[in-house]
């Protein structure tokens, strides 16, 4: 079976040689699935044609010439401003049932300070870099003294599994090495994959899940599986964004999406 679709400016063709590959009952349903993929990665190509005229230049390429558990890093190496706008929508959704918030990554404490405008019961944050506890949680938790907040200093994957069950769970980490770039941003759909089973977990029934993800103005179908395996339903806001045009994230486009996704 040979499939192409041809427009001005591209051709994308698909032949399938394996005749048990996709092979419903009758040979028009073979061919309207078939018909469907391709005319949505066409239509993926035609919004990334248009998204892509408004991208900076940025810096390209991450590297990780050591592991950045520990490292000492500059403000911006934790977390650069034009990422303000979505701590802000994430921590207005992680607040929605208020209770009990999990808190993963502490980094500048921007979010830390939203989540804080929010009514909720207690507020716990898991942070591995002991530089940036020195730096930034002991000062922000002074100006929140009458507050229950509770610090967990290491990594999520060596604590979380003593911390019981959320009302919410705010995602935001980094990779620490090329092994978790690897296998977190490159072999994953989104970086907050990895995260999905133990968010889940954690959670009580109808508790919020948010992370944002390097998609520019919708999920990928792959992404939505993925969240669906794990929750029972899930709201994307897209996020309007002012970028530097020397941006050293690995992020080019005006806009990114949040994901609210409920257990
Ligand atoms: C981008 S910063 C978070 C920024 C924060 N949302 C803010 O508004 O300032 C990421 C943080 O996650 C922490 N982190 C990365 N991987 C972690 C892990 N596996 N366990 C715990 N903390 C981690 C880093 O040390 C860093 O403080």
């Amino acid at each position: 079976m040979k499939r192409i679709k041809r427009t001005q400016d591209y051709e994308v063709s698909i032949e399938i040689q394996e005749k048990k590959f996709i092979n419903p009952p009758r040979e028009a349903q073979r061919s309207a699935v078939v018909n469907r993929a391709l005319k949505e990665f066409s239509y993926d190509l035609n919004a990334l044609h248009e998204q892509t005229k408004r991208f900076v230049p940025g810096k390209m390429v991450y590297h990780f010439e050591e592991d950045r558990k520990q490292k000492i890093l500059e403000k911006d190496e934790i977390m650069e401003n034009w990422l303000i706008p979505v701590m802000r929508a994430m921590a207005r959704v992680v607040t929605e049932n208020g209770g009990d918030i999990l808190e993963i990554g502490f980094g500048l404490g921007v979010s830390a300070d939203m989540i804080q405008e929010y009514p909720l019961r207690s507020h716990t944050v898991i942070e591995c870099n002991e530089d940036i506890i020195d730096r930034y949680f002991v000062s922000w938790k002074e100006n929140y003294k009458d507050r229950e907040i509770k610090l967990v200093k290491g990594l999520w994957q060596d604590t979380i599994n003593d911390l019981g069950l959320f009302d919410g769970i705010f995602f935001h980490t980094y990779p620490l090495n090329e092994d978790e770039y690897l296998q977190y941003v490159n072999a994953s759909i989104t970086f907050a994959e990895h995260f999905f089973s133990h968010a889940s977990s954690h959670l009580k029934p109808g508790g919020i899940f948010t992370y944002f993800t390097n998609e520019i103005s919708s999920l990928g179908r792959e992404h939505q599986r993925s969240l669906l395996r794990y929750f029972s339903s899930f709201t994307v806001n897209v996020i309007p964004l002012t970028l530097p045009d020397d941006i050293t994230d690995t992020w080019w486009a005006d806009s990114i999406v949040i994901v609210k996704a409920v257990k």
